[in-house]
């Protein structure tokens, strides 16, 4: 694999984080590492998972151990996918394709986002590969429609369908940037799937421009007429992501959705919502073992996703840790974070004894009872 020559140094994700801190713009930086208010919220997500401690079997007699997964079907080279992200021309020319691209290599699933920062069709090598496709739901429900039948046609397998994003999040370093008058598109923002169209916040006018373009595109209005349409309309799993409530998850289901990720869009949305790795097993709980449950959210070790699996989830999602590895060395870079992780998980397998994922289960987390 080709590294960069800073970049051949990172042995963790937070090396990772470091050396594109030096490397990003600053308009990047802030766009990809805050989150809403004065960041609390992602600090917050990763700081749960570390308040989760093992309670480790040992003498399990291990030759081996296999961290794949099955989701529906399909197999899975580990449990971790990546998690939509918008505008990933901002961090790498090559933006989306790359992560492409890596997802191939990594056989990981990659969720491509509404506002990628080139349309679906340009995408390279998206045709023909597994992956799942992100939507916001426009005022505009007809080019909602459009933008699904471009993503089926070119073979998405699932649609996940984001929820808790009804307006742009207040983001102190967004705003301060837009009143001091920072207001430059980043590369990868200028040519989205989606077309810009009115204004839904009336504080719009305060964020950067890229926000505004967001912030024309979502919809307060969303509701769970909207997630029946979409169920009833399509052949293909409905997802919906941006769950942290036991009830609302369970309504999902029953309305037919296939499975939900626990999220709060990495703390970027609201920044006093309760972490997705607190939530997690009460939303499992109450859904039981049928529906397809997955999480994301300050997943930043291998260790956080063997938690994960232990405390409830199909699968995990990372958003940021793959950003830092494209922005550093582009498909190489995500490629490079991804295993990165599946050697974290592995390491930590052997020493909780457990042989494969599903052995990855509730009586491996401490409790003090
Ligand atoms: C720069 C950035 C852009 C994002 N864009 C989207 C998006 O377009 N759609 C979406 O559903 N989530 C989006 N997210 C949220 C991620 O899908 C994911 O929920 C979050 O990044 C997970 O937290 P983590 O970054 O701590 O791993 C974005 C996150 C970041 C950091």
């Amino acid at each position: 694999m080709i590294y960069n020559r800073g970049a051949r140094k990172a042995l963790t994700v937070a090396d990772y984080q470091s050396y594109v801190s030096r490397k990003l713009s600053r308009d990047a930086k802030v766009f990809l590492d805050t989150g809403a208010g004065s960041d609390r919220g992602v600090l917050r997500n990763e700081q749960s998972w570390s308040e989760v401690l093992f309670s480790p079997r040992t003498l399990a007699g291990l030759e081996k151990v296999d961290s794949s997964i099955k989701i529906g079907g399909e197999q899975w080279r580990s449990p971790i996918g990546f998690a939509p992200v918008g505008a990933l021309q901002s961090f790498h020319s090559n933006g989306e394709s790359a992560l492409v691209r890596a997802s191939q290599d990594c056989m990981a699933l990659p969720i491509i986002a509404s506002h990628s920062s080139v349309p679906l069709s340009e995408i390279r090598g998206l045709a023909g590969s597994n992956w799942w496709f992100q939507l916001y739901l426009h005022k505009d429900r007809r080019l909602s429609h459009a933008l699904v039948n471009s993503a089926l046609e070119l073979g998405a397998k699932a649609i996940v369908l984001t929820v808790d994003l009804p307006v742009v999040g207040y983001r102190d370093q967004d705003r301060q940037r837009a009143t001091r008058s920072f207001q430059r598109k980043l590369p990868g923002q200028q040519n989205s799937s989606y077309p810009s169209l009115g204004f839904s916040n009336p504080d719009a006018t305060r964020l950067p421009e890229h926000r505004r373009v967001e912030d024309s595109v979502l919809d307060p209005k969303i509701s769970r007429n909207d997630l029946r349409d979409l169920i009833a309309g399509s052949d293909v799993p409905i997802f919906v992501k941006g769950v942290l409530r036991s009830d609302d998850a369970l309504d999902y289901i029953n309305m037919g959705a296939a499975g939900v990720i626990i999220s709060n869009h990495g703390g970027r949305g609201l920044e006093s919502s309760v972490s997705p790795a607190r939530t997690l097993r009460k939303i499992r709980k109450k859904l039981g073992w049928e529906a397809i449950v997955m999480v994301d959210g300050g997943i930043r070790r291998g260790e956080d996703v063997a938690k994960a699996l232990c405390l409830g989830a199909n699968m995990v999602f990372i958003g940021r840790p793959y950003v830092w590895g494209l922005a550093a060395a582009g498909a190489s870079g995500v490629q490079a974070v991804f295993e990165i992780l599946e050697a974290e998980l592995r390491s930590c397998m052997y020493f909780l004894g457990a042989r494969n994922t599903n052995e990855l289960d509730e009586s491996l987390i401490w409790t003090s009872s």
